[in-house]
């Protein structure tokens, strides 16, 4: 089959396609043909290595895993003799987390993973692409902060991953969406549910006197100190990226403020409760109530250039891969 090999940390030439051996599903494992993996910044960041105490869970000089991608849709090709939860022919959607390893045409899991059937009314691509940001959100969404109906909910990055999600998660809650990105991402976010939009190209929030029960800087840009003023007096700022001035704010300012600053590596929590989320996403799709919001696809050969346009974090919603069967 064909798989991607890393042996280094580097830029996206550093993705080589190769013919690895087919895996076969041990007595606990389910083998699934990948339909779709998609490519988030995190897949990105862990490629480059960077930041380095990352590497503190990926490898320290190289990458420990040879085959990096970690969300996958795809359909159930074979399974092994104790498995009960899924069969020959369902479709799936799963998170490999750190394990990776979705950047093939096969993949073995064990059926205790992080594996959900996917929804009838959505297509693999689909499937991937919404997971990585809708999880992430939905994670900030329910561990750091409960959003109430009513609250003022401000997403900085709206029109990113995590941003089109956590617009669409935070009207689901009932808050009001006030999204922060560029003029021409305006129309998608407003049709994501957003009811006001700030455009960040003309400053615009800085103009404004509102406050927010939220703040999800969803793409690290904004800076805490700057975006209190932005906040109520018990106001939560949320982010998934995280820096050393993030780090030293939550330790040595935030604890002896009434505003919070909060950062959470997702994909790093128990894997029952990432089950849970991932559950939640799949319902919610089902019933419609989250869209996914595919900028590009590309073909297994272009992984390269796909990689390419999402490091340069312009990408809308999100990037997928749609794989092209060869025979093994
Ligand atoms: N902690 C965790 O568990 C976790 C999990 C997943 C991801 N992450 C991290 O979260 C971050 C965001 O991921 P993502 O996939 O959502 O990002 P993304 O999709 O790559 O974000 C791209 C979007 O951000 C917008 N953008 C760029 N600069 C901006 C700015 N200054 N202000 C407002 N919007 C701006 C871009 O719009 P324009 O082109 O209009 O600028 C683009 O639509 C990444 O650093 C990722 O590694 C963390």
């Amino acid at each position: 089959m064909k798989s991607v090999v890393v042996n280094a940390y580097g830029g996206p030439e550093v993705l080589e396609i190769r013919n690895i051996e087919k895996p076969s599903p041990k007595l606990n494992e389910i083998l699934i043909k990948i339909e779709a993996t998609s490519i988030t910044r995190a897949s990105g960041m862990m490629r480059e290595g960077t930041p380095y105490f990352g590497r503190l869970f990926t490898g320290i000089t190289k990458p420990k895993v040879k085959t990096p991608g970690t969300d996958l849709a795809g359909i159930i090709e074979a399974v092994g003799k104790d498995v009960t939860r899924f069969k020959k022919g369902d479709k799936v959607i799963a998170e490999t987390g750190l394990n990776c390893g979705a950047y093939a045409e096969y993949i073995c899991l064990p059926d205790d993973a992080i594996i959900v059937h996917q929804p009838n009314n959505v297509s693999a691509v689909e499937a991937t692409g919404i997971v990585d940001g809708a999880c992430t959100a939905l994670a900030f969404f329910t561990d750091q902060v409960q959003i109430k109906k009513g609250q003022k909910v401000l997403i900085n990055g709206a029109s990113g991953s995590i941003g089109t999600a956590a617009i669409q998660l935070a009207k689901e809650f009932g808050a009001e969406v006030t999204a922060v990105c560029s003029g021409k991402n305006r129309s998608l976010v407003l049709e994501l549910g957003a009811d006001n939009v700030y455009d960040y190209t003309k400053n615009e929030l800085d103009k404004s006197t509102v406050t927010f029960d939220v703040v999800f800087d969803t793409v690290g840009k904004f800076s805490y100190a700057k975006t209190k003023k932005h906040m109520q007096v018990k106001g939560v700022f949320l982010t998934p990226v995280l820096t050393m001035k993030t780090l030293l704010t939550m330790l040595f300012v935030s604890p002896f403020s009434h505003k919070k600053l909060k950062f959470a590596a997702t994909g790093l929590r128990k894997k029952d409760i990432q089950i849970r989320d991932l559950k939640k996403v799949k319902e919610m799709l089902s019933e419609n109530k989250l869209r996914p919001v595919i900028d590009k696809m590309y073909s297994f050969n272009q992984i390269q250039e796909a990689h390419r346009y999402v490091d340069t974090g312009r990408k809308r919603g999100n990037v997928v891969i749609r794989m092209q069967q060869t025979k093994s």
